[in-house]
């Protein structure tokens, strides 16, 4: 089937779409537990960079599994399949020129590989927000925690389904460690040469 699809050489590239915005792009993926902080040490992330005037857009489970992935489940193949798309869409934002911020659990080492594989190493930033199970499910800000000890949500992260963590990510944030706003400078920081245009 695919061997049909010829692509087109069309005249607008990432290159100039990235010149009229005056920076580079590339996607700031974030993974950690549930309730480890991603969406919002990733929201405080976005607002700094749009306070710098960078174009941005972020991606997590509220948009994206309400929406585009609202028929994929927690199995391990449906959660493949949703990091996958979600890959797919970051890639095409990238693309725009978008500095794109994911959180998603992303619990398998293999899909966030397979992430990589679809940005292209230099256009993928890694970054765990590492805060123990037993942080977060004392934290447990959505309550979900409490259920799926009860049995009422199955597969649950943490508690009957696995989180690979990452071995070398390229930043790592220790939230009962460091504060939200620590936490963007560090990731602001790591960031900011692939923020200038490649000339
Ligand atoms: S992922 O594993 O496929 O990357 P994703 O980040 O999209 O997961 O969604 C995780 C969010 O969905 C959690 O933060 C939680 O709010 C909710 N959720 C509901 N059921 C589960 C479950 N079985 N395991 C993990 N998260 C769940």
């Amino acid at each position: 089937m695919q061997e049909n699809v010829i692509p087109h050489n069309f005249s607008v590239d990432r290159e100039m779409r990235s010149s009229i915005k005056g920076h580079g792009s590339f996607l700031l993926w974030f993974t950690g537990l549930s309730g480890s902080g991603k969406s919002t040490i990733a929201n405080a992330v976005e607002k700094e960079l749009v306070n710098r005037g960078i174009h941005t857009y972020i991606l997590d489970g509220d948009n994206v599994r309400k929406g585009l992935n609202n028929n994929l489940s927690f199995s391990p193949e449906d959660r493949k399949e949703n990091i996958r798309r979600i890959a797919e869409v970051a890639n095409l934002m990238v693309d725009a020129g978008l500095v794109t911020l994911a959180a998603f659990v992303s619990p398998y080492k293999k899909d966030r590989e397979n992430i990589k594989q679809i940005l292209g190493a230099d256009r993928y930033v890694e970054i765990f927000v590492n805060t123990p199970i037993e942080e977060c499910e004392r934290r447990d800000v959505k309550g979900l925690y409490a259920k799926a000890r009860a049995g009422e949500i199955k597969d649950f992260t943490g508690v009957h389904a696995p989180y690979e963590a990452p071995v070398s990510p390229d930043v790592e944030i220790d939230t009962t460690q460091v504060s939200v706003a620590q936490a963007v400078e560090t990731v602001v920081k790591h960031i900011e040469n692939k923020l200038k245009i490649d000339e």
